[in-house]
């Protein structure tokens, strides 16, 4: 693949979005010489940033460069401040990054949750509770549950007061967690694959005491097992889970989870890794001809108290450009080139504020342009 152009859809979105974002492009550049490849990188507006220019959160032309493209880098959106002001059905997380997830089918989401050794100040547990450094795989399926099960609404409802009184208004919300065989076994087959790759643990997540949804993932996860009979499977309740990971991080290699508890569990993991601002995913689609389309994120957010301040950290967003290279592109050597320039940026102590601890010793406070000059010049 890497003889002909790699053609990316930059879509960079608000607050810290547009910089860390940059800071991607500046590397890929890097590897582009290094390696030999072509990117044809294209920006296009989204979110806010989108509303602004067209009135749409995921315009139309953003949406058809998506389609044109071999793969999809993408910033953050959101601003809290001004998305109350629209219709919930317009603001951005729905109708540009929960849209894109699911006009491409991006049922599987990977977020790897590395803290080195060297980032172990910045992880809010002891010592001895990071064992040898944390690796693991959050495996998120995401384009189901209730983030977008049928009826999803929130309704007025009027019940009859006691005689005599008046009828009683309140409002109900409704969302609805539902999840089909065929979902939990593709979701269930990408974490085993993963596993395989790895360490040959899963931990698949689930609420199999209390949620229906919960006993038909376990069975479905269990009978998917079979056909991967070098992987140890176990299972764990979701609220073990998230005091598990705590507790005793190093226990885990791939975690397996259903849209909602993937999205909790994956920002706690991350605050294990230092810092939302280290953690990188991955949003596959199905692969065909052997090509696998994806949208690549960091899992934060806009961050909009520090947008523009030269404040955010672009690790993120730099390690999801690594994983669109080894997922979309199958180049897995120029995908290590950049995680081994980010390694090199954290073992000479670079660090920007969220994973800046002043008793480390011989650790330099920088900013999103120090941190992305360094990775790239480590390139
Ligand atoms: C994430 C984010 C999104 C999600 C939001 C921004 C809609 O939190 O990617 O984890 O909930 O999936
Ligand atoms: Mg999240």
């Amino acid at each position: 693949m890497s003889s002909k152009t790699l053609k990316i859809a930059a879509l960079a979105g608000d607050g810290i979005g547009p910089e860390v974002m940059r800071a991607a492009i500046q590397v890929l550049r890097a590897i582009e010489k290094k390696h030999a490849l072509a990117f044809a990188l294209t920006e296009a507006p989204v979110g806010w940033a989108g509303i602004d220019a067209s009135g749409q959160a995921l315009p139309d032309a953003t949406l058809a460069l998506c389609r044109a493209s071999d793969a999809i880098l993408f910033g953050s959106v959101g601003l809290p401040d001004r998305d109350p002001t629209l219709p919930k059905e317009q603001r951005p997380e729905r109708a540009a990054l929960l849209r894109l997830r699911k006009e491409f089918a991006l049922f599987a989401n990977l977020r790897p949750v590395q803290l080195p050794k060297a980032l172990s100040h910045a992880c809010p547990l002891r010592p001895e509770r990071q064992g040898d450094g944390i690796d693991l795989l959050v495996v998120r399926e995401l384009t189901g549950g209730m983030y977008f099960g049928q009826p999803k609404r929130t309704e007025e409802v009027v019940e009859p007061g006691a005689p005599g009184t008046e009828p009683r208004r309140f409002q109900r919300a409704i969302d609805t967690m539902v999840y089909t065989t065929p979902e939990i076994e593709r979701i269930a087959h990408v974490a085993f694959r993963s596993a395989g790759l790895r360490r040959k643990k899963l931990t698949s997540i689930d609420k199999a005491n209390v949620l229906e949804n919960g006993i038909l993932w376990r069975e479905t996860v269990t009978r998917v097992g079979k056909s991967y009979p070098d992987v140890a499977l176990d299972h764990m309740f979701v609220d073990n889970a998230a005091m598990q990971l705590l507790l005793r991080p190093t226990q885990f290699d791939v975690v397996l989870c259903e849209n909602m508890f993937g999205d909790i569990l994956s920002d706690e993991a991350a605050a294990l890794a230092g810092s939302l601002g280290m953690l990188p995913s991955a949003s596959l689609g199905a692969t065909q001809d052997g090509v696998t389309f994806g949208l690549y994120e960091p899992a934060g957010g806009t961050a909009p108290d520090i947008a523009g301040k030269d404040l955010a950290n672009p690790i993120a967003q730099i390690l999801s450009a690594a994983l669109m290279l080894r997922h979309s592109f199958g180049l897995e050597d120029a995908a290590r080139s950049i995680e081994a320039a980010v390694g090199k940026a954290i073992a000479d102590g670079l660090r920007t504020g969220d994973i800046f601890n002043p008793g480390e010793p011989a650790a330099k406070k920088v900013g999103t342009r120090v941190m992305a000059d360094a990775i790239t010049a480590a390139v």
